[in-house]
């Protein structure tokens, strides 16, 4: 897995035009999720269009672990017979979820509740992610954590053997805490309620509709109230996995910046707990449409095209946008190198608590490159050099962080010098394909150590 073998250098040097079709892999979030609740359910959930990134086969894997059984047919089409809600058994070794910070807190919500114990790991970088933010909530349910100083990983669970429903207020806008509240719901009594101030991610909600849960959401004063009713019969499913906007992004942005570039990805998911990304390019002035919207699976998709796009400016990035683009900041700031002007993002403190800290690890990298770049606790900024205008030409640490490693290579694209990264096996964990579609397009990266 990422993370744990050879540092693998990549590089990217100025691409020729990005022409054509990027057909970008699963949806992540909702990959997760439905081998989560599928393996929830008692029967036979099929899900077409799987992730099958690290990060999502390690979710499989951990679901064997927890007793469902969990295949994959020669057409690519995944099988899931589930266990039933409360039917988790109790994993004989310790769960590796690698990379997968959206894995391992969604497990650990699932099996809550369950009166079993399981240990769970990761790689370097999950290892020093907090874990405490879905730990105290757990807490509330009766399950007790014992992990690392500062709630790391690896950390043990024991599951609550008379769970009790909880009404939780999220400290922060997070929808892997939101979602592991309410998986954990599914097998306590009476209703378990989460409260966000800001609307995160609503996977996990339409999923649970999905699979026969009784799932309200109400816009109030005191925030956005979701109730779930515990003990739902869940039905089980036959899934179509949109694309992920997420890794739509690359494409997208690198076609923003590459001279003469004109590219459609086409099916993507645009859910707007996920599309922040798109309308602030278009804020920025990108030649960016959305072609034949439609709905698949409860989910609003459309193929997206992207141009070249020389007259973008940089822009305030409104923070109450944050949520629903906080995966697209790193690739924003490369656009954001690449537009006229600055551009300003804050409320983004979260983006410190990822696969890496995001801010210090894009600052470092752009500013090696030739971007001036100002940060503070919970905001930074980019100034533009417009397009072509990056020098380029420094190697920099993608920090075992797939968005970084990928965001780096597409600046390489726009740069007068090549741009190497020191590691790319992270971009496995969401994306690998990403090499051979971006190379398709015309971008032109290399293995450094070649
Ligand atoms: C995710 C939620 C987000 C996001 C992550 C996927 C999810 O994390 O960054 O890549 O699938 O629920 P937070 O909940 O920490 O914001």
């Amino acid at each position: 897995m990422s993370g744990h073998g050879t540092p693998e250098p990549m590089r990217s040097r100025r691409a020729t035009p990005l022409i054509g079709d990027a057909r970008v892999p699963g949806d992540k979030s909702i990959s997760h999720r439905s081998l989560i609740l599928g393996a929830m359910t008692i029967g036979e959930t099929r899900v077409r269009g799987l992730l099958e990134g690290e990060d999502v086969l390690a979710t499989a894997a951990a679901m064997r672990a927890f007793g469902a059984e969990v295949t994959r047919d020669e057409d690519g089409e995944w099988h899931i017979f589930g266990v039933g809600v409360g039917g988790f058994r109790e994993p004989e070794d310790v769960i590796d979820c690698g990379n997968a910070g959206t894995g391992v807190r969604l497990i650990m919500g699932a099996m809550a509740t369950t009166s079993i114990t399981a240990t769970f790991t990761g790689d370097a970088s999950l290892r020093s992610r907090p874990m405490g933010r879905v730990t105290d909530p757990m807490a509330l349910f009766g399950a007790t954590a014992y992990g690392r100083t500062g709630g790391r990983l690896p950390m043990t669970i024991v599951g609550a053997a008379s769970p009790v429903p909880v009404r939780y207020t999220l400290p922060m806008p997070s929808a892997q805490v939101k979602s592991a509240v309410l998986l954990a719901g599914l097998n306590a009594p009476g209703q378990t309620q989460v409260i966000e101030d800001e609307a995160t991610r609503d996977h996990t909600e339409r999923m649970l509709r999905g699979f026969g849960a009784n799932v309200t959401t109400e816009d109030t004063p005191e925030g956005r109230i979701i109730t779930l009713d515990g003990y739902p019969e869940l039905a089980p499913q036959s899934i179509d996995v949109p694309r992920d906007p997420s890794s739509a992004a690359f494409p997208v942005c690198a076609a923003l910046i590459v001279e003469g570039s004109d590219v459609l990805v086409p099916n993507i998911g645009l859910n707007p707990t996920r599309a922040g990304l798109f309308e602030t390019l278009r804020d920025m002035g990108a030649d960016l449409s959305y072609e034949n919207p439609r709905e698949e699976g409860g989910e609003p998709v459309a193929d997206l095209r992207a141009r070249f796009s020389p007259d973008m400016k940089g822009i305030d990035v409104p923070p109450e946008r944050a949520a629903s683009m906080i995966d697209e900041y790193p690739i924003l700031s490369v656009v954001a190198a690449n537009a006229s002007g600055t551009t300003t993002m804050t409320g983004v403190k979260e983006l410190r608590v990822k696969e890496s800290d995001r801010i210090d690890a894009m600052a470092k990298g752009l500013r090696a490159n030739g971007v001036t770049v100002s940060e503070g606790p919970d905001w930074w900024e980019v100034e533009g050099l417009g397009p072509n205008g990056v020098p380029g030409g420094a190697t920099v640490a993608a920090c075992l962080d797939h968005r970084i490693a990928m965001s780096f290579l597409c600046l390489g694209m726009a740069s007068k010098s090549a741009v190497t990264i020191d590691d790319a096996a992270p971009v496995r964990t969401s994306f690998p394909i990403f090499e051979t579609l971006m190379s398709d397009l015309g971008a032109r990266l290399e293995r450094a150590n070649q």
